[in-house]
């Protein structure tokens, strides 16, 4: 029996999650699989329970489990704690606490929302990118950081950027065998031209590269790789970067397919343990309105099935049925289109899992 640990969060979070373990539900029937989940609190709702945004029973559960489900944590209510106590904290402390260093954000545009996207169908049409970032180090987590005030009473904020060899070493590594996977190109994002840390960063890929003989590795600066995602983003196969620039590329990524309520990912240590959670945060200003797009965490639920759990064909279906259901036309408002019909979370989700049956009794 796998364990599969659920922590819903806050704002949109519980609404989207509710209909990812639906469909997880679906799937478990379908293929029969033998899959308990349970829940547990992290972010804002677990402060309110309890105080902090990690308390120690989500993480002995999480770390017990063999795959975690994520929502999205935070919210206005939360926004003026101190840093140490806020709902972001409880993420971060879950990414790091369990080694999840390599966060894969695969960017793909599904045809039936070309229009769906701001930019040109012809821009995105065909669009299959997948943005690998760093997420256990970096200016994230980075000492000495903090507020502090100077001999003039002035105050000043300070946070550290660092990578050591070893972690850019790593996360190049699933990168690399990424595109070995892929199209064979890996683009590496940095600063270069600023940042020593980024100047470790690149020399390290050079490194790496001749062991992957079959990949074609390129540099960007993070700048123009934020330009050329706009500009020409089939002109990436795989991207890989740091902490922060992979969470700002990966946003922009995601408005190239639509939404960003489409964009799932898959957070995994070295031994491909993993929590899956949508790219977005909690939404406040749609939350508790049957408003937000439950795909990218129906979409993760069949990253989790995929790479932590190895149900390669549970993972295929999910990913059919929501492909189908968008056939059909069937919409949340942010990816909406003239002729198509607009429906909320929980219609979303109803429509991916008659969808997923409807593909059982068609075998
Ligand atoms: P956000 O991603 O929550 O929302 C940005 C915009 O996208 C909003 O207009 C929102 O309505 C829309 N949106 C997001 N998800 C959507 C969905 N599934 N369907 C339809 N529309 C969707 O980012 P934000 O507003 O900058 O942050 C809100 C809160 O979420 C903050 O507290 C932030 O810290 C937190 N956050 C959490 C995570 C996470 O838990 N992984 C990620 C990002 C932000
Ligand atoms: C994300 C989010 C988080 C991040 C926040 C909520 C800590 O933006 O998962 O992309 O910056 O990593
Ligand atoms: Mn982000």
């Amino acid at each position: 029996m796998k364990k599969v640990l659920v922590l819903p969060g806050d704002g949109i979070g519980t609404e989207i999650v509710a209909q990812g373990v639906r469909v997880l539900d679906a799937v478990k029937q379908k293929f029969g699989l033998q899959i308990e989940t349970d829940h547990a609190l992290i972010g804002g709702s677990a402060i309110d329970a309890t105080g902090v945004p990690l308390p120690d029973e989500t993480l002995n559960k999480a770390r017990a489990a063999d795959a975690i489900l994520l929502g999205a944590v935070g919210g206005p209510k939360w926004d003026d704690l101190d840093m140490a106590v806020r709902p972001e904290k409880g993420l971060l402390g879950i990414r790091s606490q369990l080694e999840l260093f390599g966060n894969l954000r695969p960017a793909i545009l599904y045809p039936q929302l070309a229009d769906a996207s701001t930019l040109k169908s012809e821009v995105v049409s065909g669009l299959d990118i997948l943005i690998v970032r760093e997420l256990t180090g970096g200016i994230y987590f980075g000492q000495p950081r903090g507020i502090r005030t100077l001999e003039n009473g002035e105050r000043e904020g300070f946070n550290t950027y660092v990578y050591s060899e070893s972690e850019i070493e790593r996360i190049g590594r699933v990168a690399f065998e990424a595109a070995q996977k892929r199209g064979g190109k890996l683009c590496s994002v940095d600063k270069h031209n600023v940042l020593e840390v980024t100047v470790l960063w690149r020399e390290v890929m050079d490194r790496l590269a001749p062991e992957y003989p079959d990949v074609e590795l390129s540099h960007m600066y993070v700048d123009n790789a934020a330009m050329q995602l706009v500009r020409a983003p089939k002109q990436f196969d795989v991207m890989v970067t740091g902490n922060m620039f992979g969470d700002i590329l990966s946003d922009c990524a995601a408005m190239l397919t639509g939404s960003i309520g489409m964009l799932p990912s898959a957070s995994l240590d070295a031994n491909n343990k993993g929590m899956y959670e949508p790219v977005h945060g909690s939404a406040p200003d749609i939350a508790g309105q049957d408003l937000a797009n439950p795909l990218a965490t129906i979409l993760s639920v069949a990253m989790m099935l995929r790479y932590s759990l190895n149900e390669v064909a549970a993972a295929d279906a999910i990913e059919q049925a929501v492909s189908k259901v968008l056939d059909a036309g069937i919409r949340t408002g942010d990816i909406w289109s003239e002729g198509c019909e607009k429906v909320g979370t929980q219609a979303m989700g109803d429509a991916v899992v008659q969808a997923l049956n409807e593909l059982s009794l068609n075998g």
